[in-house]
């Protein structure tokens, strides 16, 4: 099916009405053969700080007890991505909502809970298989977030902990899914140089984008720094290891996060930025981008072995 800007409308109104009203991007899990790569690539070069938890490292980035859990596993990829509503109640709501469009839900077990960290939460997972859980009550951690080099912070709150964008052989199949059930709202999209549509779920330009590859599954998690410093050391950090950089140093023409793309070791980009644009949704008009998906800069580089 060919995507227009009719499409868009209709998916746009049929959001408006969704029964499901998720405020953010939550948490991101990611499998990872190796957690000692995340321990050094997380903390060592992102700055995030690492806890550890059994058989799985939680990465904080804030005062929540984590946003990127990276579970050991006998293969690497994303494995979950947690959307944030505002209490039970929206919870509720939000899974009879579903069921009624005939999506199969799960409640979490006690385990999943206190693994997530979260009050309450419910998984299901989107036409492409990836799998997403809406839930309430992140816990907040007992410390105060302690970076694990110097850097003046992450910009999360309300914003949610970043934005994750999906690989798909077809966005027209699945944007309904995130617009139409999940309730999620049109930023922007494109055509070239390849398909992509953009979605957001409070001011944050997008916590959600689709873009369209032969491959599907996680082409990347983004987290914002508070510091264009904080990104520039990171870069020289990233830049001394052969093959990690995804990406290089560039600024994006819809959000204007000014980026670089590394390679973690669940072979998924991660995207680490400064700069991103807010929205304002009063008077915020979708429109197909023009020119992109960069200003300047993010050259692509290959690397042997990566996905
Ligand atoms: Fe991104």
């Amino acid at each position: 099916m060919a995507i227009n800007h009719r499409h868009f409308i209709a998916a746009q109104k049929l959001s408006q009405m969704s029964t499901v009203h998720i405020e953010s991007l939550g948490y991101v899990g990611g499998n990872a053969t190796d957690l000692d790569g995340w321990r050094h690539f997380g903390g060592e070069l992102l700055g995030m700080q690492i806890e550890e938890r059994d058989t799985s490292l939680a990465l904080r980035l804030d005062d929540r007890c984590q946003r990127i859990l990276v579970d050991l596993s006998a293969s690497n990829g994303g494995a979950y991505y947690g959307f944030q509503l505002s209490d039970g109640d929206a919870l509720d709501a939000a899974r009879l909502a579903l069921q009624g469009r005939g999506v199969a839900v799960h409640i979490a077990s006690v385990e999943e809970l206190k693994h997530r960290g979260v009050e309450a939460m419910f998984h299901f997972v989107d036409p492409c298989g990836n799998r997403l859980e809406l839930f309430c009550g992140l816990a907040a951690a007992e410390e105060p977030f302690q970076p694990s080099r110097p850097l003046q912070g992450f910009r999360t709150g309300e914003l949610g902990m970043g934005h994750v964008v999906f690989s798909m052989p077809s966005i027209a199949e699945v944007l309904p899914f995130y617009t139409d059930l999940l309730g999620l709202r049109l930023s922007d999209y494109a055509e070239e140089p390849f398909k992509a549509t953009f979605l957001h779920a409070n001011a944050r330009h997008h916590s959600v984008a689709l873009i369209e590859s032969a491959k599907s599954g996680l082409h990347h998690l983004m987290v914002e720094l508070l510091s264009l410093d904080d990104v520039g050391q990171a870069y020289d950090k990233v830049k001394e290891e052969e093959g990690l950089v995804g990406a290089t140093l560039g600024r994006h023409t819809n959000d204007y996060m000014l980026s670089f793309y590394a390679w973690s070791p669940s072979g998924f980009l991660v995207e680490y930025g400064w700069g991103g644009r807010a929205i304002d949704e009063a008077t915020w008009r979708p429109e197909r981008l023009q020119h992109g998906p960069s200003l300047w800069g993010h050259e692509r580089r290959c690397c042997i072995n990566r996905v």
